[in-house]
């Protein structure tokens, strides 16, 4: 009978260190000491013994049963200290950290260009995203019904038209903010960033029905096609890296004159030719010199200042990133962390 009480004892021990709640304690305590628990199972035993034995296990016995019971208080009041969740808590144990996030690839590529073009004296503005036909289209040389218009995808929205601005539009381009800003600044010089989103009704591998533009204005006195061309190569060394150059195209649009297409050397062969841009160039958007009659549209006199004017996609620069090559525009806004862990 010694042993067995040494065995419970050590087998109390042994529960007592493992529990962590109260009420795994108390019910541990009835296990052992309750009115049916072990203690009592094996005291029912003490008549049994000789008469010269039942002293000593007796005494014995209400030892184990006193240790037990300090055992236990002892366990009560540590998991008072640990707090509510009466878990142990390690307060040198190495904490966990946060996910931390960070901007997305376009949210970068936005501050980046808007650094570039802050270091040679460019304001960035933004302007209503969505506007009125007035400035997006009106003052730009395109009247309504002009076909010039069609390729801009317009997506309107259903309101009555302002008397004299027209419909209101989801901006197509970022060039809504030409007029916008020749009113804003009234007299040159204007070197203008105007960045935001636009909306065309189209969607695929290289558009994104919202997607964002940036658009440079500058008119000044005798402001010619070189300061467009060095502000557009100064661009492609800057976002691209050394070695990129621009090239200019002649194209047409309504609201420049002469009017381009620009392109800059392809950042994945450097211009030799390859598979993605066949030619060594690789398309980005358009540019001119501004109409006199935007100017005179933004209240500006033609005969004195003259302007150039450019805009494209933010996620067409950025997928044209030297070692990005990204095939499919749409992978910027389908929240796969998996990708956008890698900016
Ligand atoms: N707004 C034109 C577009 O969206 C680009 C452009 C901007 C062209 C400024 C000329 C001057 O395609």
């Amino acid at each position: 009978m010694q042993n067995r009480l040494l065995n419970l004892k050590n087998q109390a021990i042994a529960l007592i260190k493992d529990i962590h709640t109260s009420k795994e304690l108390e019910e541990l305590r009835m296990s052992l000491l309750g009115r049916r628990g072990k203690f009592n199972d094996l005291l029912k035993e003490l008549p049994k013994l000789r008469v010269e034995e039942r002293q000593p296990v007796g005494r014995m016995a209400n030892e184990v049963k006193q240790t037990l019971n300090q055992l236990i208080q002892e366990k009560q009041l540590q998991l008072n200290q640990v707090g509510p969740s009466n878990k142990f808590f390690d307060l040198t144990f190495p904490g966990k950290l946060p996910a931390i996030g960070h901007l997305h690839p376009i949210s970068q590529a936005i501050e980046e260009i808007t650094h570039i073009f802050e270091r040679i004296g460019f304001t960035r503005v933004r302007y209503p995203e969505i506007d009125w036909d007035w400035y997006v289209f009106e003052t730009l040389n395109m009247p309504e019904d002009h076909p010039a218009r069609d390729e801009w995808e317009t997506i309107f929205i259903d309101t009555p038209p302002h008397p004299t601005k027209g419909k209101l539009v989801l901006t197509t381009h970022t060039s809504n903010g030409q007029v916008r800003e020749m009113e804003r600044v009234k007299t040159p010089p204007i070197r203008m960033l105007n960045l935001g989103k636009c909306y065309r009704r189209q969607q695929d591998a290289t558009h994104t029905v919202m997607f964002h533009q940036f658009e440079g204005l500058v008119v000044d006195k005798h402001i010619n096609i070189p300061h467009l061309k060095g502000t557009l190569d100064y661009f492609g060394r800057e976002f691209f890296g050394k070695g990129i150059k621009s090239r200019i195209r002649p194209f047409n649009f309504r609201f420049t004159e002469p009017s381009f297409e620009v392109d800059f050397t392809c950042t994945n062969c450097r211009g030799r030719g390859c598979r993605f841009c066949k030619s060594g160039w690789v398309e980005v958007g358009g540019a001119g010199m501004v109409h006199p009659d935007v100017l005179r549209a933004g209240k500006i006199d033609p005969t004195k200042y003259s302007g150039f004017a450019f805009g494209w996609g933010v996620e067409r620069v950025l997928r044209l990133k030297p070692g990005l090559n990204i095939a499919d525009i749409r992978i910027l806004y389908n929240s796969n962390v998996k990708f956008l862990k890698q900016f």
